[in-house]
């Protein structure tokens, strides 16, 4: 199983959920812009952006990113995770359904959200994930 973690964040929080998920699934954590790869290529990704803008993807980046690859994910295993402030989580369970729509395994059925910084335990059951990820079959 080949498995990327691909990542936005402003303020760290978000990051600090993707290494935690990277080191389970023992790839490097990357940045949308540090991603040069092409999704086709993986059988398993996780995906983080925190709740951005109105309950949205961070636009800039994260969400035109995702838009240019989301076509690409039928049959594999995603991951989803990330942070949020004073919402309800509206912008995952959104994301969820793209994920679910595009065809793809969402891993767990729904994605990890912590509010504003991980705890140990957050970091602990995310590593998890990422181990279960890169260990999953489509
Ligand atoms: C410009 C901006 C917009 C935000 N919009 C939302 C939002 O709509 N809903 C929410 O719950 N949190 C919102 N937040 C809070 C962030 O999601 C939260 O601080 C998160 O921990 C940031 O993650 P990061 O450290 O990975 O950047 C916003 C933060 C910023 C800076």
């Amino acid at each position: 199983m080949k498995t990327a973690v691909i990542y936005w964040s402003g303020t760290g929080n978000t990051e600090a959920m993707a290494n935690a998920v990277a080191e389970g699934a023992g790839v490097d954590a990357l940045t949308v812009s540090d991603f040069g790869g092409n999704a086709a290529d993986f059988d398993a990704l996780a995906f983080g952006c925190p709740a951005m803008g109105a309950e949205v993807l961070e636009e800039d980046e994260f969400d035109p990113f995702f838009t240019g690859i989301e076509k690409e994910l039928s049959g594999k295993t995603v991951l989803l995770f990330g942070s949020y402030g004073w919402g309800d989580g509206e912008w995952m369970r959104n994301w969820e359904e793209r994920v679910k729509a595009a065809g793809a395994n969402l891993l767990g059925d729904e994605g990890y959200i912590v509010n504003e910084a991980p705890s140990d335990d957050d970091l602990a059951r995310l590593k998890a994930l990422g181990a279960e990820l890169a260990g999953a079959q489509a």
